[in-house]
């Protein structure tokens, strides 16, 4: 018998919700909005087939493009940049929380240059977010001689999966693992977790950059730092001695698949019960559901990884079938 397979949508139940896919028969959570005859979802809150109903069977307002005001823009190395901007409080509120993204993009350009861009610190009293840019494509080097404004859309929140899991822990054991760009998102996540009196151990690798750049938004008194190359053998065997020798409630991996792969791989064979939380590496375009392309197969569904929150246990296992 297949598993079920259960995901949610991470705008359910948001002022998002319901979106364009109500219209098209394609909502994520809603069977009725799926155009079925009755109702078979797994949703806690608000009815979104009533919601839909007393907006008139329409989508409610999407997300908007707006010009945010660059404060400050720290060049590091030849590769990265950390832009400080400014944005309304209400805005910096709701990317507080981990796997928090937003659109980035010249203003003067088209919205095909529209890049995902993890938060990796919101200030929400002042009205501040940060991002970090690794400035590797065409997209990318668009933003270098940006100084005054820059093109924002947002806020995006699926930029992690495994949510649940991250957000339910509580005075618990964590290891964090990030390379390169990803040490941007594990931020957001370090700081949520020791908001939840969680014992945090972070293997810090700066991948292709000259430097550890998230040195300024670390509190490493109340943290277990590591800095580690991990892919060459002596980072390996860090983290394999690391999940070995201790007990991890969770772990969080930040980088590449393959890096997801390898850290699981670990994980089944040294702790099994290890809760896992990785970085959504899926090709993310319009972040709306609309255009396909960040889709991935799970079990005997397909889901748009833009929108869906999904136990990771589920792609792993399918994987190793
Ligand atoms: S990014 Fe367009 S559908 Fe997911």
């Amino acid at each position: 018998m297949t598993k079920k397979i259960i995901y949610e949508c991470i705008d359910a139940g948001s002022e998002y919700c319901p979106c364009y896919l109500a219209e098209t028969n394609d909502c994520i959570t809603c069977s009725h909005l799926q155009g079925k005859e009755f109702c078979d979802c797994n949703w806690r809150g608000v009815c979104i087939y009533q919601e839909y109903f007393w907006n008139g069977k329409k989508a409610k307002i999407a997300r908007k493009n707006f010009i945010g005001k660059i404060l400050d823009k720290k060049i590091i190395g030849d590769n990265l940049i950390i832009f400080e901007i400014e944005v309304a409080k209400s805005f910096a509120r709701n990317l507080k929380q981990p796997g928090s993204y937003i659109f980035i993009r010249d203003a003067d350009k088209p919205e095909y240059f529209d890049i995902p861009m993890s938060i990796m610190y919101s200030d929400e009293n002042k009205g501040r977010i940060h991002v970090a840019v690794q400035i590797i494509g065409t997209k990318t080097k668009s933003l270098v001689n940006l100084e005054d404004e820059i093109m924002v859309r947002g806020p995006y929140w699926n930029g992690v999966l495994g949510l649940k899991e991250l957000k339910t822990l509580k005075n618990s054991n964590a290891l964090l693992i990030a390379r390169g760009v990803a040490l941007a998102p594990a931020v957001h996540i370090l700081n949520y977790l020791i908001r939840n009196n969680n014992r945090i151990t972070f293997i810090m690798d700066k991948g292709k950059f000259s430097e550890i750049f998230i040195g300024d938004y670390l509190d490493e008194s109340k943290i277990i730092t590591i800095e580690a190359d991990i892919l060459n053998q002596k980072g390996k065997l860090i983290v394999q001695e690391l999940i070995r020798n201790n007990h991890y409630d969770l772990c969080f991996s930040g980088g590449s698949d393959p890096q997801h792969k390898e850290i699981n791989n670990l994980l089944r064979e040294f702790s099994l019960n290890t809760k896992y939380v990785i970085t959504n590496n899926k090709e993310i375009c319009c972040g709306e559901g609309i255009c396909g392309s960040c889709t991935m197969r799970v079990g005997d569904k397909i889901i748009k990884a833009c929108k869906s929150q999904i136990n990771t246990s589920y792609i792993f296992e399918k994987e190793a079938e």
